[in-house]
């Protein structure tokens, strides 16, 4: 009888296991990638990319804006999810169906059945943008995963482990590329090394990353 090939985590041979609860779903955006960066284009003209500044007074190199129901900010008084865009004072964008479905299609592939996320982070990167490790713990509930859609140029996401100073992986990440972490993995740190140059043909010179979450 021949032998089966076990995949565990991963449902395709390109798929790479981080973790126990924690995929990299290669290239799972791509079928979807027009109506993706259409329905970007309309939330980035409804609540404009903006950098942010840290409570330590620093700011961020990457810009961000948010949709969904609530969006995650940063200022001088700490980190928090707010319903509405603090420059604007209006709701944000809601979460376009293209984005709650993309993001409910991995978590499920990454075994996290019926996923809905009620916020969206939008990172842009232009080259030299970088995010420093970090965890993801402004959410009130731990269960749900993140769910971290990649567009545009490429990246080195670093995966760590549970304590800042835990040994870590880099994985290089791709225009479409999807990464899933949660469960036993939810708090795992994370980050990306600077951007470096480059002209993508769908998105120029930036990368993209739309991390779903469950905030509330
Ligand atoms: C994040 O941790 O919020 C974003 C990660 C990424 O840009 O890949
Ligand atoms: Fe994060």
């Amino acid at each position: 009888m021949p032998r089966q090939l076990s995949l565990g985590l991963a449902s395709s041979l390109s798929d790479i296991v981080l973790g126990e609860a924690a995929v990299v779903l290669r290239g799972f955006a791509r079928a979807t990638e027009d109506a993706l960066l259409a329905d970007l284009a309309h939330i980035a003209q409804a609540a404009p990319f903006r950098h942010m500044t840290t409570p330590g007074g620093f700011t961020m190199s990457a810009a961000m804006t948010n949709c969904g129901g609530f969006g995650w900010v940063s200022d001088a008084t700490g980190y928090r999810y707010a319903a509405r865009d603090p420059v604007s004072g209006l709701p944000w964008p809601p979460m376009p169906t293209s984005f709650a479905a993309i993001a409910s299609a991995a978590a499920a592939r990454a075994r996290f059945p019926s996923f809905e996320p009620d916020a969206c982070l939008v990172n842009r990167y232009a080259p030299g943008a970088r995010l420093a490790l970090h965890q993801d713990r402004d959410e009130r509930d731990f269960t749900a995963p993140i769910v971290s859609v990649s567009l545009g140029l490429p990246a080195t996401f670093v995966f760590g482990g549970g304590t800042r100073s835990a040994k870590s992986v880099r994985v290089p990440l791709e225009h479409g590329d999807v990464v899933v972490w949660g469960g036993a993995d939810r708090l795992r740190y994370h980050g990306v090394l600077p951007v470096l140059q480059g002209e993508h043909s769908r998105v120029g010179a930036y990368r993209i990353n739309l991390t779903f979450r469950k905030a509330m």
